[in-house]
């Protein structure tokens, strides 16, 4: 399988929440195409965030991002069809909760999105083995989901290359991304183990130039 181009996906949780639309702007402006959403509810993560009202909204605003949308849900399977309707392009889903992770991954792309599977840093590799094969992507979360602006997890750089491994020997296509303490140093780390697909929230949105940034970060 041809690797997959590098695409970089600026986290809007670490944008201005009281211009959002202001924020993913700023991710157009820079030439970007993807833009990643963190959803938290208080339960699976210790923090709440935004719902499928903000998508919505970021829509009618005249936002054409692809909404790169990361539930950190305990129940995500109840809100799936939701966020498709609120303008998702793809969502992911945890594999720590208990629900029909399978169901779930086959009702996102039932619904004309494409599908992710996450796991947290505490998650072996190994448990996304079942559902390989019906995943669009692969997140691995390069820091305990919750809050931007934390330190860079390198003792996920085996999982990187484990999964990887994976994906070359089964000859599967899906994208490879990490989350969570990404800059272009971590970024061009996560690169070598096997990555395509980068998230970036306090990095890119601290980044005095955007356009820069986002050069800087395509010849990781
Ligand atoms: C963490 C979220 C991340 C977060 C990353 O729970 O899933 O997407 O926005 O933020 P930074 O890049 O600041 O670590
Ligand atoms: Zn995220």
């Amino acid at each position: 399988m041809k690797p997959h181009q590098l695409i970089l996906a600026p986290s809007l949780l670490a944008g201005d929440h009281a211009n959002l639309a202001a924020s993913a702007a700023r991710v157009a402006g820079a030439g970007l195409e993807w833009l990643h959403l963190d959803l938290m509810d208080g339960r699976f993560v210790p923090n709440l965030t935004f719902g499928p009202e903000t998508l919505a909204a970021l829509r009618r605003a005249g936002c054409r991002l692809f909404f790169d949308t990361h539930l950190m849900l305990a129940e995500p399977h109840r809100y799936i069809d939701s966020f498709a309707k609120a303008g998702a392009n793809l969502i992911s889903v945890h594999i720590e909760p208990a629900y029909d992770h399978g169901a779930t991954l086959a009702r996102i792309r039932e619904l004309g999105c494409q599908n992710g599977i996450v796991l947290n840093p505490g998650t072996p590799a190994e448990a996304i083995l079942p559902v390989l094969d019906q995943v669009d992507l692969v997140l691995v979360m390069t820091v305990q989901p919750g809050f931007g602006g934390q330190p860079f997890r390198r003792d996920m750089l085996p999982k990187l290359r484990t999964i990887d491994g994976w994906r070359r020997e089964r000859g599967l296509a899906f994208r490879l991304e990490v989350d969570g303490g990404i800059d272009v140093a971590t970024g061009r780390e996560c690169r070598a183990a096997g990555a395509d697909t980068f998230v970036a929230g306090t990095s890119f949105y601290k980044a005095d130039d955007a356009r820069t940034f986002s050069a800087d970060f395509a010849g990781i």
